[in-house]
Parts: C-alpha cells; structure tokens; sequence
C-alpha cells in the first residue's frame, strides 16, 4: 500500500487526531508519546550542535518533534562534487519557509542563519504550538526577522515563487494528500529554489491497517512514505536534483520501534530538492 493511494478514514477526524498530539506536546512536552522530542533528542540522534541549541529557549528546543536535521543538508550538498555552492545554505538575507514548523526549533536556527536581512515564515496548524514558536522568536531576540502564520501546508498562506528554501521535519508524513503538499512547495519556491525535508520513510508498504490506524498517524509512522515516493513526488511537482542524503534512526528505543519500526525498517532522512 503505497503512501500515496487512498485511505478510508475520514481526513478531517486524522487532522483532528494529529492536532490533538502536538497540542499535547505544545502544552506538556514531557508527557507520555510514542517519539522522541526536545534538544537531547536532537543532538545525540540526529547531530544537531548542543552548543547551538543551548542559545535557543526551551520553549521551542522541548517540543521540538522532527525525524531529521534539515539544516545540516546545506552543508552535504556543498560538500558533492558538481553540486553548485547556491545549493547550500541558509544564506544571509534569503527567506525561509518552515512549512509546519511546530514550536520553531529549526525556524529559529534558520532565522539566525539569515541575519537581519532575510526572513523565516513558519507555517502551522496547532494555534499552541504557534503561540510557542512566537514566544520563543520573540525570546530569542529575532522577532525582527520571523512571522508565524496559521496554515496548512497542504494550502500555504505564502505567495507564489516568494521562497529562497523551505525547510520540512517530520511533518509531510502526518499528511494525506502528499501531492498536493510537494505542490505547494513547488508553488512557493523562486526557481532555483531549494527544499530541505527530512521525514520518516519505510523501506516496504504498510498494511492498510496500520496505515488507517489515527494514532500511528499523528505518531509519524502510518502515513510515512516510502522512500522510492518521495523523488518521485518531489519531481511530479516540478523539483530536480532529488536525492536522499543522510539517514537517522529517530525512532531507537521508543515504543514505535517496539510495534512496528524494526519490521518495516522505518527510519528519518535527509531529502534534497530544487525548482527547475
Ligand atoms: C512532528 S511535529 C514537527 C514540528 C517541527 N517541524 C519540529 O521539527 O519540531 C508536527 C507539526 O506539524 C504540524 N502539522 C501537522 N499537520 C499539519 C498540516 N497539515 N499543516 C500544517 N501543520 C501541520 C503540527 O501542528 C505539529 O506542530
């Protein structure tokens, strides 16, 4: 069952469901979940500096959720033989979308990255886990460069090719219309714009049953893709390049891995694209 056929649930109820978890997280990032969160996570799974986490408020490192380290694949790219050095950053005075960016961790390191200058947009859905991210932008001393927005990434309250780079953890697989997500990001993008993702993939089908499950939804696992879709999704939308270039085991030692994830072979990478 691939991770874009049809399902039968009803969507609005899997978006209820998946509002429901990050409001909890939002509210009680400590709480009982079955993925890993906050700034230890981050660095010791998926190579995020401590260093720099350490000069963001807790109010966003706690409740950050994401599968991967979208901000490190700048840094892969530029290292690729005939990749262009463009390929690469954030660079200072770009704009930076975070197309569902949760409590704003990697919004934030973003906006530092592209100075006073440029711009960080973060997109979401959950109104507390946006209050979170504008506290922490504004706590952080960069509230100067960062808007929050409420939104769907699945329609973005951003303007066509008014992007430099959007930015993506842990979020495409909590949607069902993936097609409908990679056209978004293709609508936003300049050309020559770049998307960073990082999301869960699984190396075979799910079932239906566990991809019609709410809860292994809003836990980032039955809606994962698999990881042969996502080039193709990202080139159906009008991106080239496409390429997978880091994994992380994001989900060692949680109760997820204990259900499903050492059958299915369920991981988080690092993907990189551009606008033609
Ligand atoms: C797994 S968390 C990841 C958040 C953030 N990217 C991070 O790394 O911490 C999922 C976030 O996606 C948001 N979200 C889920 N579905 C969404 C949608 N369709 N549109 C916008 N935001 C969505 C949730 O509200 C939540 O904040």
């Amino acid at each position: 069952m691939a991770a874009t056929s049809p399902i039968h649930f009803d969507v609005e109820h899997l978006r209820e469901a998946v509002l429901r978890t990050y409001d909890r997280v939002a509210r009680d990032p400590r709480g009982d979940f079955h993925f890993h969160r906050g700034a230890r996570y981050a660095s010791e799974y998926l190579g995020y500096d401590p260093a720099e986490l350490a000069e963001l408020p807790e109010s966003c490192t706690a409740r950050f959720a994401g599968v991967g380290n979208p901000l490190q694949i700048g840094t892969v790219i530029a290292a690729v033989p005939g990749m262009r050095r463009e390929n690469a950053g954030p660079c200072p005075g770009e704009t930076v979308l975070d197309h569902a960016c949760g409590a704003g961790m990697d919004l934030l390191l973003a906006a530092r990255r592209v100075g006073p200058r440029g711009r960080a947009i973060g997109v979401d859905m959950t109104p507390a886990m946006r209050a979170c991210a504008q506290a922490s932008a504004e706590l952080a001393g960069l509230s100067d460069r960062v808007q929050i927005r409420a939104g769907y990434m699945e329609s973005l309250p951003v303007d066509d090719g008014s992007v430099d780079l959007v930015i993506s953890n842990g979020v495409v697989n909590l949607a069902p219309d993936k097609t409908r997500v990679f056209r978004e990001i293709a609508r936003v993008l300049r050309p020559g714009g770049r998307l960073f993702l990082a999301d869960v993939v699984v190396q075979r089908e799910l079932t239906l049953d566990a991809r019609e499950n709410p809860d292994l939804w809003a836990a980032c696992v039955a809606g994962a893709m698999v990881e042969s879709e996502i080039p193709t999704l990202a080139s159906e939308a009008g991106l080239v390049d496409g390429r997978v270039v880091q994994r992380f085991d994001c989900f060692r030692d949680t109760p997820a891995e204990a259900r499903v994830a050492k059958d299915l072979f369920i991981q988080g990478v690092n993907f990189y694209a551009r606008r033609a």
